[in-house]
């Protein structure tokens, strides 16, 4: 059953003080008190796709996070860029979520913050759409130059990407209601 009432927030960098996870924490203070906002934090726990292990008792973490995917509303992915390409461990994650069929039709915000990003955010509206998930082009977001846009403190320093964030926000929960 779908909860109308949450978001799960994924990041793709797993690194402590990441970007990616500041841009999260800052879009769970948009989220009106009354959604439950989450960020997920076992993506590390996600072991490498299996197709042999990949059915109705998959491996506890997987079938967790497919258990998350299924309840939520809608679900924010906010990722870096790795080699041009996207985070292994993230691209893993939603290979597991092919068969479950967990993102079908479920609205999902795309933010890619990296130096440039490019790549990886092509690509994961590809493998979003091989899901059959439901995005809007007005709640995805490629964020360049991340690094010079947040503080050390995790800050959104730059204007323009705040304004931007505000936005896709704004259209991801018109979507989910
Ligand atoms: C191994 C490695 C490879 C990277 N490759 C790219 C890349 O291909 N394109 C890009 O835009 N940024 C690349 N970056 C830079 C990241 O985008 C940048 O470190 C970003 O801040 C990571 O996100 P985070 O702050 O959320 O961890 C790379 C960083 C690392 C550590």
């Amino acid at each position: 059953m779908n909860d109308k009432s949450s978001i799960l927030a994924i990041s793709g960098s797993l690194r402590s003080g990441s970007s990616n996870h500041h841009i999260l924490k800052f879009l769970g203070g948009l989220t009106p008190a009354d959604i439950n906002y989450s960020i997920y934090d076992r993506l590390a726990d996600i072991p490498p796709f299996d197709p042999g292990l990949d059915h109705e008792s998959p491996p506890e973490a997987v079938s967790e996070l497919r258990s998350f995917m299924k309840n939520a509303a809608g679900i924010v992915i906010c990722t870096p860029e790795y080699a041009f390409g996207v985070p292994g461990q993230l691209k893993n994650m939603l290979d597991w979520m092919v068969s479950s069929s967990s993102l079908v039709d479920k609205p999902v915000a795309l933010i890619t913050a990296s130096s440039v990003g490019t790549h990886a955010h092509a690509a994961l509206l590809l493998t979003l759409g091989a899901l059959s998930a439901k995005i809007t082009n007005e709640a995805t977001l490629l964020i360049p130059f991340i690094r010079s846009k947040i503080d050390a403190d995790g800050n959104i320093v730059d204007t323009e990407t705040e304004r931007a964030l505000r936005g896709v926000m704004k259209v991801f929960l018109g979507e989910i209601s």
